[in-house]
């Protein structure tokens, strides 16, 4: 199949490269350049595991390639994936330009049958809009063409992203009209030789869907960080606590980790979205405010932490900060916890050394020149002249270190561990105060 996919990111560079994997021809539209270059250079502009292998032999295969030409991009296709962001707006409603900016683009320049898939995370009712404005430029063109909207809500987790693709739970598919749902059947087979993982349904249904999933994922979350605060002042490990609820097969094991909040370009961005959608509705998201409420409170308990045990103002201290993406295996640092903490050291007078092992040339994006953050080489490093540690993304490589070590070398040692990481006792014993959330 001809297959266009509007916007290179996390999600359109996955899904092009893994539907070129499965023999489409697959053409990538996104409008930076930079994004491009890099590219057709050979690179790739996000660090996903696995993402480059499948890239390369692509590309090499004639079958995955990469443009900035509109015209090029809408011609290719007769399915064309919209993937583009969908950020906040100010009111918290999904930022619906760059997918409607698609849409116009696809009214303006087809001249056949085309499937417009919508891909991003988009508030119900958005195929409509997307209908509506194709529509619009093909009326202003004066023509007649036919064509469909449908709602494809992707569920891959970055850091797993080629893995989530090539093998789904479930493929979302929100269409109407044998026509787009065949072709969305026909383009999903080969990932789904097993068993049928297509659920089909209306489109507005589908839109929801997404927000849905993410809601109650994010809802777990802060579910267990409220109860982890709870646990801290009764004296109980909230650790113990999550292993007796998810032995309970109604409950499960997934999504009950506490920690210092939950981060990333979806779950901030999707819950605020539902809210808003829900309350454009005439319908308030108690429980749903209530998560974002305690998500945000949640981004400070570290801070509140190592204020409490090095008082308010910390001039003159130096913390070693372990991790800044959102989570392991990705390098995307949009709403992590990392971010929080660093800006509220650095405004109460304290200087950071921070280690990533991936995501530290998006820190430096971010941060610029900033004095006052260093970047370490490793672990070990970001300790020296550190006077705490502060651990804000569970990357593998944190989850065994040599413990007497950092004792030895940070100047009083203390662990605040915002992704409980570690056994507390077997911390403890090595000299050091262990500060994780909600444990004993
Ligand atoms: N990142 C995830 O883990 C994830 C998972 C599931 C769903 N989603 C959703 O998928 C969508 C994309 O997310 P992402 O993380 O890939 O975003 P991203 O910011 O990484 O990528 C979006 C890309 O679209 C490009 N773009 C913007 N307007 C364009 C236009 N008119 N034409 C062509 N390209 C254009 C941007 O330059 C950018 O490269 C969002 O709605 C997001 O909520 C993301």
């Amino acid at each position: 199949m001809k297959i266009t996919v509007i916007g290179t990111g996390y999600v359109g560079l996955v899904s092009g490269a893994c539907l070129a994997e499965m023999g489409n021809h697959v053409l990538c539209l996104d409008v930076d350049p930079r994004k491009i270059d890099v590219l057709n250079g050979g690179g790739i502009p996000i660090h996903e595991p696995g993402l480059d292998s499948v890239v390369a032999r692509n590309v090499a295969a004639g079958r995955l390639q990469f443009t900035t030409d509109v015209a090029a991009s809408v011609a290719h296709g007769t399915l064309q994936f919209i993937a583009v962001g969908t950020p906040p707006d100010e009111d918290g409603s999904a930022d619906l330009q760059y997918v409607l900016a698609a849409a116009r683009n696809i009214g303006r320049l087809m001249t056949d049958y085309k499937l417009v898939i919508d891909k991003s995370t988009v508030p119900v009712g958005t195929a409509d809009k997307v209908k509506a404005a194709i529509q619009a430029e093909l009326d202003a063109r004066g023509v007649t063409l036919e064509f469909s909207v449908a709602s494809n809500p992707e569920f891959l987790k970055e850091g797993a992203a080629v893995e989530d693709f090539m093998k789904p739970d479930r493929i979302v598919v929100g269409a109407e009209g044998e026509r787009a749902i065949s072709l969305l059947r026909a383009v999903y087979a080969p990932f789904q030789r097993n068993r049928d993982k297509l659920v089909v349904m209306d489109v507005r249904s589908a839109e929801l869907t997404k927000y849905a999933a993410n809601a109650m994922l994010a809802t777990r979350i802060s579910f267990m960080n409220e109860l982890a605060l709870l646990a801290e002042n009764l004296g109980a490990d909230i650790e113990l606590v999550r292993q007796g609820i998810g032995s309970d097969p109604r409950i499960g094991y997934h999504f009950l980790y506490a920690g210092c909040g939950y981060g990333g370009s979806c779950f901030p961005k999707d819950v605020k979205a539902l809210i808003r959608t829900a309350s454009e509705s005439g319908r308030d998201l108690k429980v749903l405010q209530a998560v974002e409420d305690a998500n945000d409170a949640q981004k400070q308990v570290l801070v509140h932490k190592i204020v409490k045990r090095f008082g308010e103002d910390l001039a003159g201290k130096r913390f070693a900060v372990w991790g800044l993406a959102f989570k392991p295996n990705t390098d995307d640092m949009r709403e992590a916890s990392a971010r929080v903490l660093i800006g509220e050291l650095l405004s109460r007078g304290a200087t950071v050394t921070a280690y990533d092992p991936v995501a530290m040339t998006e820190a430096r994006r971010i941060f610029g020149d900033e004095p006052r953050i260093g970047y370490a080489e490793n672990p070990d490093e970001a300790l020296v002249g550190a006077d705490a540690l502060a651990i804000v993304t569970e990357w593998k490589e944190f989850r065994s270190p040599d413990f007497a070590r950092i004792a030895n070398t940070l100047k009083t040692p203390v662990i605040f561990d915002g992704r409980n990481l570690y056994e507390p006792k077997v911390v403890r014993d090595a000299g050091i105060d262990y500060q994780p959330i909600g444990r004993v």
